[in-house]
C-alpha cells in the first residue's frame, strides 16, 4: 500500500541553534514511523539538516529550485547543486512563490522538469485562492495549474507528489474541512488518472493550517495521501503528532 508523506516546509524560519533542537527533538520522538517524512528548510541550511539526519527516518527537501541548469542566475540553486548535498525532496510552485516571486504555470513546469531529471522528488503545490473559491472557480484553477505540469511531463508524472493547498487555508488557522479537502483531492487525482495508468501511486498531500488537532480528520480521507505542514512543523510535538495520525 501506498505510504502517506509528512513533510514540514519551514519556510524562512530557523538558525543554526533552533534547527538543531527542533531535528533532535524529532528524532528522539519517533516512534517507528509508517508514514514518509520529510522537511523542507531554507537553503542556506541544507547542509546541516542532512548531516544532522544522515541515516535517520527524516528526508531533507529544499523549497524551491532554479529553472535554470546553471550559469548566471545569481541568488539561484540548481537542481543538480541540491542532488550533489543529498536533497530527495523540493517543494515547487508554493503559492508564496507564485504570489511574491510572479512564478507561473510555465515557470513551475519547467521547474518541476529538471528536478525529476535530477532524481528529486518535486512537491507540486496548487491551490485556489479565497476570491477563486469564492467565485466557484476552484476547480478550474487547480486543474489549470495541475494541467500545466503534466502536459510537459507527460511520461514521468506519476513521480511527482501534489499538494493541494488552498491559499485561504495557508497560515490562516482557516483549515479546509476534510469534505472541502477531499473533494479537491478527488478532482486532481481524476485528472491524473486521465494521464497516467499509475495515478493511483501518486501521494496527494493537503496543506493548510494542517495541525495536531486536525491532522487525523484529514489524513482519513481516501484521497488524502499525507501532509504539508507550515508552523506546526516548527514545533517538534505538534509535527510529532501529526506523523503519527499518519497511515
Ligand atoms: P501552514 O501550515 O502554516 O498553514 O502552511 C502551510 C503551507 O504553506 C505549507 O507549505
Amino acid at each position: 500500500m501506498k505510504k502517506q508523506l509528512i513533510a514540514g516546509n519551514w519556510k524562512m524560519n530557523g538558525s543554526l541553534a533552533s534547527n538543531e533542537a527542533l531535528l533532535k527533538e524529532l528524532l528522539a520522538g519517533l516512534n517507528s514511523p509508517v508514514c514518509q517524512i520529510a522537511v523542507c528548510v531554507p537553503a542556506v541550511y541544507l547542509m546541516q539538516c542532512q548531516k544532522q539526519l544522515a541515516g535517520s527516518a527524516i528526508y531533507v527537501g529544499a523549497q524551491d529550485v532554479s529553472a535554470h541548469e546553471s550559469g548566471a542566475f545569481t541568488g539561484e540553486n540548481s537542481v543538480a547543486m541540491l542532488k550533489d548535498i543529498g536533497v530527495r525532496y523540493a517543494i515547487v510552485g508554493h503559492s508564496e512563490r507564485r504570489q511574491y516571486h510572479g512564478e507561473t504555470d510555465a515557470v513551475v513546469a519547467v521547474k518541476v522538469q529538471h528536478a525529476l531529471a535530477a532524481g528529486i522528488t518535486p512537491i507540486v503545490c496548487v491551490g485556489e485562492t479565497l476570491q477563486e473559491r469564492e467565485a466557484g472557480k476552484t476547480e478550474e484553477v487547480v486543474k489549470r495549474q495541475l494541467a500545466a505540469v503534466i502536459h510537459l511531463n507527460g511520461h514521468c508524472i506519476s513521480e511527482i507528489v501534489v499538494a493541494y493547498e488552498p491559499v485561504w487555508a495557508i497560515g490562516t488557522s482557516k483549515t479546509a474541512s476534510p469534505e472541502q479537502a477531499q473533494a479537491v483531492h478527488a478532482l486532481l487525482r481524476a485528472q491524473l488518472q486521465a494521464a497516467t495508468s499509475h495515478a493511483d501511486r501518486i501521494q496527494i498531500v493537503y496543506g493548510g493550517s494542517m495541525n495536531a488537532a486536525n491532522a487525523a480528520q484529514l489524513l482519513a480521507q481516501a484521497d488524502i495521501d499525507g501532509g504539508l505542514v507550515g508552523g506546526a512543523s516548527l514545533k517538534a510535538p505538534d509535527f510529532l503528532t501529526i506523523i503519527a495520525a499518519a497511515q
